[in-house]
């Protein structure tokens, strides 16, 4: 039978995930991927998760097994508070909901905020993942400009002046896919436009704890605290596997984000949360976050070396004090997806940036390279092919 027909129109919407399809290339062997942008296995805290485990099977027995409430597990819920408070976010347990994921999340706020032709600003470029969770609920997407330091506050302010905008989607640190982050004194600019305009913001914040230099910023949700969603996860610091994120939200959007979360999957995984709850409380996290900080600045540092080494005079690239992700600009009328091919053959991938924009036709001179993966020599030998590749197009 063909069911091609059944699909609901929503269903058709939802686009291929453009970088899973690269990544099949990636698995080819001998490739070398700077296109993933998943944490590399050795920040995995095994030794740390087998302890815990018996930790957790001591201390809560079959209550980590069981059904739990919606908003999270109760333990894990009020140690979040403690994390969240040296984040500078000062929220109560019940005001913070833990979901599968900061995916999980924003999966959520789009069922509970869009309907059908809402407006949604995004920065360009934007967080793929986000547009995948929002774009089956059908918004109209409406670009934010942005430079060097992210997001510009006067098109966020030209944006919310014209009217209309359900709400502002932002990671403003370490952005996936541009590695920007939004300095202090613009922060406070987009603060004070948002309360200006009553506007409500999703701050999406997975990467600030991977910071390599400089000094934590605070974030938009310690600035405005009744506009802010907040969404971060454990991904990047625990185990991506465990799907463990959380959000602290405005009340009435949060008890809406509870009650879809109620159909979605009635909770998060009680035993991930469990192993979560003593990951934090009981100094493991403290102790293992320096292993994984030490483990990717190196790759960091390697990987802007090589680009000021081999890559063209004619491209600029970010320069993040931590995350997972450099940004690349080459010169207007250069084709980044048709190098990308030109790469693969030589076995090295990345991910074009055009991807990353709603509009169709920008970025296509750009490109996300990610320098988790790979060790510090093949960074250097792969940077050095991709602008070999650059230099044979130019
Ligand atoms: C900006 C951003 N948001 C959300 C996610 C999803 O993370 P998770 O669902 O694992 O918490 C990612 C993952 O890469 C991301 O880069």
């Amino acid at each position: 039978m063909e069911f091609e027909n059944l699909l609901a129109d929503r269903t058709r919407l939802m686009d291929v995930n453009v970088i899973r399809e690269i990544l099949k290339v990636v698995s080819q062997p001998g490739m070398v991927s700077l296109a993933g942008g998943i944490p590399a296995p050795e920040s995995f805290p095994i030794e740390i998760i087998r302890e815990l485990t018996a930790i957790v099977i001591d201390k809560y027995a079959s209550a980590a097994f069981q059904y739990d409430p919606t908003e999270g597990f109760g333990p894990f819920r009020e140690i979040l508070v403690d994390y969240l408070r040296q984040k500078g976010i000062s929220a109560r347990k019940e005001e913070i909901l833990v979901a599968s994921g900061s995916q999980g999340v924003l999966d959520a706020v789009g069922k509970v905020l869009i309907s059908k032709g809402d407006k949604v600003a995004v920065e360009a470029p934007t967080y793929l993942g986000a547009l995948q969770a929002f774009t089956p609920y059908e918004p109209g997407y409406i670009r934010l400009d942005t430079d060097e330091d992210g997001l510009i506050p006067t098109s966020l302010e030209n944006v919310l002046d014209r009217g209309g905008v359900k709400f502002i989607y932002l990671v403003p640190t370490f952005q996936n896919p541009s590695g920007r982050t939004i300095p202090i004194e613009r922060r406070r600019k987009i603060a004070a436009i948002i309360k200006k305009y009553d506007a409500l913001l999703i701050e999406d914040d997975p990467y600030s704890s991977l910071r390599y230099r400089g000094i934590a910023i605070p974030t938009l949700k310690s600035l405005a605290p009744d506009n802010v969603v907040y969404i971060s996860t454990l991904s990047k610091v625990f185990a991506p596997g465990l799907r463990i994120g959380f959000c602290v939200a405005p009340s009435v959007i949060r008890k809406w984000l509870v009650i879809v979360k109620q159909g979605t999957d009635l909770h998060s995984s009680t035993f991930n949360q469990a192993l979560a709850a003593e990951y934090i409380s009981g100094g493991f996290l403290a102790r293992h976050l320096p292993s994984i900080i030490n483990l990717y600045r190196p790759k960091q540092e390697a990987m802007l070396a090589a680009l000021d080494k081999y890559f063209p005079d004619n491209f600029n690239w970010s320069r993040p004090e931590g995350g997972m992700f450099i940004w690349a600009e080459g010169p207007k009328g250069l084709d980044m997806e048709t190098l990308y091919w030109k790469a693969v053959e030589k076995n090295v991938a990345y991910v074009p940036g055009k991807y990353f924009y709603t509009d169709p036709g920008e970025g296509t001179e750009t490109m996300r390279l990610n320098y988790t993966m790979a060790d510090e020599e093949t960074i250097d030998r792969s940077i050095k092919i991709l602008a070999e590749v650059i230099k044979s197009e130019s």
